[in-house]
């Protein structure tokens, strides 16, 4: 069977990638538009993406920055993931009401909570800007100026290009600098509360089931957009009206089958699909079990402390998922890029990628291309680990030492720009680590402190590390530091940065735990990231230029698509089931009775609502069940990533079916290397979103704003 799929791939194979790729939505007419067609889209390149008309693209905002978000009625209703909204979910809750646990939902516009510090961004249309970048940069050799020149380019255009006065232009690349595209965008900041599901049902599985399929969550919450009564973007006010969009997605009761037609529209973040072997080898063997080794050994200290106490399990619940999605992310990875032999494929297609390269007579351009890739990824290695275990031991998972770092670079800023700035910051800093002092767990960090330092001394780079670790005892130095530094308590910390600058920087320089962050962070400085920053331009670089080839060397149809870098994309494919290993088939469908299955009384994880069991119970699905079924998710072979939580999942003609929250545990390298056998990602179905805002939560008001279109006949 695998060998087949090789033999096959390889056989079609026009560049990495067949099927899956997220496209420019301005840039779909064409080979996407036939293809959409051939998968069953019953609509047009111009009613997804249109400057002059609305199209769907004018319901798609970006959320906060980091998720999608997707408008589902004439008066700005919008919807996006539960995780995605968790944040402000979390910040209006109180121990009294507490929306995280119960849920909340507004039973009038007036009763829709204000979030001052959100926003979402429309795009208002999509300029190919490549020629204007580049304008003068060909007649400049040395690569510097040349990217030097870029920059400037970019922000003249960015000042320069028309737009209305509420409006911003963006100039974003793709194809690694070999394309330049123009966003305007309008951003409104009045974004407010509206609905939320209890965690139960929004989080349910937590990170127990997260990155797994079959999948049982109803991972949504949703908000309001307001604007000023011209329907432009304004700060928070009162006075502020719901939003009328330009386009909302109608909601489609019809359900959907295996083989439906999907198209998913959002804003994946980041993907890697055409790095060359060299660099996978290195991602698989070297990188990731570093850092899956790190965090596995942070997470199970968290966790044997957070079973045992219950007041630690609510300071690092947030935490331990943060740190767990990516832990989980890699490791699923590093087995799919195993398991479909990605490497050996890319090997392959490297071959044959060097004859087109003769063929083409561009042996001088590109033909030592994958030898330097050679060089320098293996020169670039120890630089790559190093810094790896720098962000995930000192920045990420031990927090004495994230704080550490915090005042370190306090130190700096006073050491460069002197008192002022130094007070500036010293508040700022006192401020933030305040709430991470609440959240904070001396016994806990200490715990991890001595796993991680110790994994740090022992298996990062040796030539690289700062005396002060070396062939040390970390049960000792991990005692002497959390006896001896005052880095382990917000009141202690507060005490070290009071007074004159001068005073402040010589307590720190006494404190056991501030130093052995200072020579960490001084020696990842001095003997890392310098050389690390230059073969990484070196190898960006080089990557340009590869890209380019790819671009130039494929045939006319090749399904070539930028990596993800943030900006809108479509992706599109079907409702598909999978198999992930011998004899095992996975439905593309899930249904209310497997979060019954799951059911755990009073589990954190697993626990369901009492009156979800009873609508279970009593079937009470009103008009979005099935068959007497109340279906909850479903999986599709479109290409998504981190970014795309939140995404809309629309039907051949436009409708809104499902909402995008998470990928399949053995399509995780999708980032990498997408294997249409088994990467999925996994939509909640729209009509469970209905039905728990409806009969579950007697939200049935905000259902009545929504357009619904193929509801059954009774
Ligand atoms: N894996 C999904 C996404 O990256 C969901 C993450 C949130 N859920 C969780 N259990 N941590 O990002
Ligand atoms: N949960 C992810 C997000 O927050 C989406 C899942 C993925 O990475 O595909 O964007």
């Amino acid at each position: 069977m695998r060998i087949l799929r090789l033999l096959v791939l390889l056989l079609v194979l026009p560049a990495y990638a067949q099927q899956g790729g997220m496209w420019i939505p301005s840039l779909l007419k064409g080979m996407n538009e036939k293809e959409m067609k051939s998968l069953g889209m019953k609509m047009s390149a111009s009613d997804i993406y249109d400057v002059n008309n609305s199209s769907l693209k004018d319901a798609v905002p970006h959320f906060n920055g980091g998720c999608t978000s997707e408008v589902i009625s004439p008066k700005g209703l919008l919807l996006t993931n539960h995780h995605c909204g968790y944040g402000e979910i979390q910040a209006h809750s109180t121990v009294e009401h507490d929306y995280l646990t119960d849920g909340f939902w507004a039973m009038s516009l007036e009763e829709e909570l204000p979030n001052p510090d959100m926003e979402v961004t429309f795009i208002v249309r999509i300029e190919d800007v490549t020629a204007k970048v580049l304008e003068g940069v060909s007649l400049i050799s040395n690569e510097q100026d040349k990217q030097k020149k870029i920059q400037d380019n970019i922000a003249r255009l960015t000042n320069s290009l028309p737009k209305e006065s509420y409006q911003e232009n963006k100039i974003r690349t793709f194809y690694e600098g070999n394309q330049y595209m123009l966003f305007v965008t309008e951003t409104y900041k009045d974004v407010r509360l509206v609905g939320a599901p209890p965690s139960s049902i929004g989080k349910f599985g937590s990170d127990t089931d997260n990155w797994v399929w079959p999948r049982h969550t109803g991972d949504f919450s949703l908000f309001r957009i307001y604007a000023d009564k011209n329907n432009r973007p304004a700060e928070y006010s009162k006075d502020n009206v719901p939003y009328t969009p330009k386009h909302y997605f109608p909601i489609s009761l019809g359900g959907i089958k295996e083989n439906d037609f999907t198209l998913v529209f959002g804003y994946p973040g980041r993907t890697q699909e055409y790095l060359p072997s060299v660099a996978v080898e290195q991602i698989v063997n070297v990188l990731n079990p570093a850092k899956i080794e790190v965090r596995d050994a942070a997470l199970k200290v968290a966790d044997q402390f957070m079973r045992k106490d219950n007041a630690i399990k609510i300071q690092y619940a947030a935490k331990y998922a943060s740190i767990a999605n990516y832990w989980k992310k890699w490791i699923g990875e590093t087995q799919g890029l195993k398991q479909t032999n990605a490497i050996g494929i890319k090997k392959a297609w490297e071959k044959d990628f060097m004859q087109k390269v003769a063929k083409s007579g561009k042996q001088a351009e590109y033909g030592s291309l994958l030898s330097y890739f050679d060089k320098y990824y293996k020169e670039i290695e120890p630089y790559t680990l190093s810094r790896d275990y720098f962000i995930e031991v000192v920045l990420r998972n031990t927090e004495l030492l994230t704080i550490g770092y915090r005042l370190y670079q306090l130190e700096q800023i006073y050491n460069a720009r002197g008192e002022q700035s130094f007070n500036d910051r010293r508040n700022n800093t006192l401020q933030s680590l305040e709430s991470v002092y609440k959240d904070f767990n001396k016994q806990v960090d200490e715990k991890i402190f001595e796993q991680l330092i110790a994994l740090y001394a022992t298996k990062s780079p040796q030539q690289f590390l700062p005396e002060e670790v070396k062939g040390k005892d970390f049960k000792a130095l991990t005692q002497e530091i959390y006896s001896q530094s005052k880095l382990t308590g917000y009141d202690a910390v507060k005490d070290l940065l009071t007074g004159d600058a001068k005073s402040v920087m010589e307590k720190l320089n006494n404190d056991k735990g501030y130093t052995l962050v200072k020579a960490m962070t001084e020696a990842y400085i001095n003997k890392v990231s310098e050389r690390y920053e230059e073969l990484n331009s070196k190898i960006a670089a080089l990557q340009r230029t590869y890209m380019k080839a790819i671009l130039e060397l494929s045939p006319e149809d090749a399904r070539i698509f930028p990596d993800a870098n943030s900006t809108m994309r479509v992706t599109y494919g079907k409702v598909k089931g999978y198999e992930p290993r011998d004899a095992v088939y996975y439905e593309p469908v899930t249904y209310l009775e497997g979060v019954m299955e799951k059911y755990v009384p009073g589990d954190y994880e697993f626990d369901v609502p009492q009156k979800l069991i009873e609508l279970y119970n009593k079937k009470d699905f009103g008009p979005y069940g099935e068959k007497g079924k109340m279906p909850v998710c479903f999986i599709g072979t479109n290409h998504t990533t981190g970014g795309n939580s939140g995404s809309p999942a629309i039907d051949a003609k436009g409708n809104l079916i499902g909402l995008n929250f998470d990928r399949v545990w053995e399509g995780t390298m999708s980032d990498i290397y997408y294997d249409p056998s088994i990467c999925r990602n996994i939509m909640v179905d729209i009509r469970y979103v209905l039905f728990i805002i409806d009969k579950y939560a007697g939200a049935g008001h905000l259902v009545k704003e929504m357009k619904i279109v193929n509801a059954k006949k009774k």
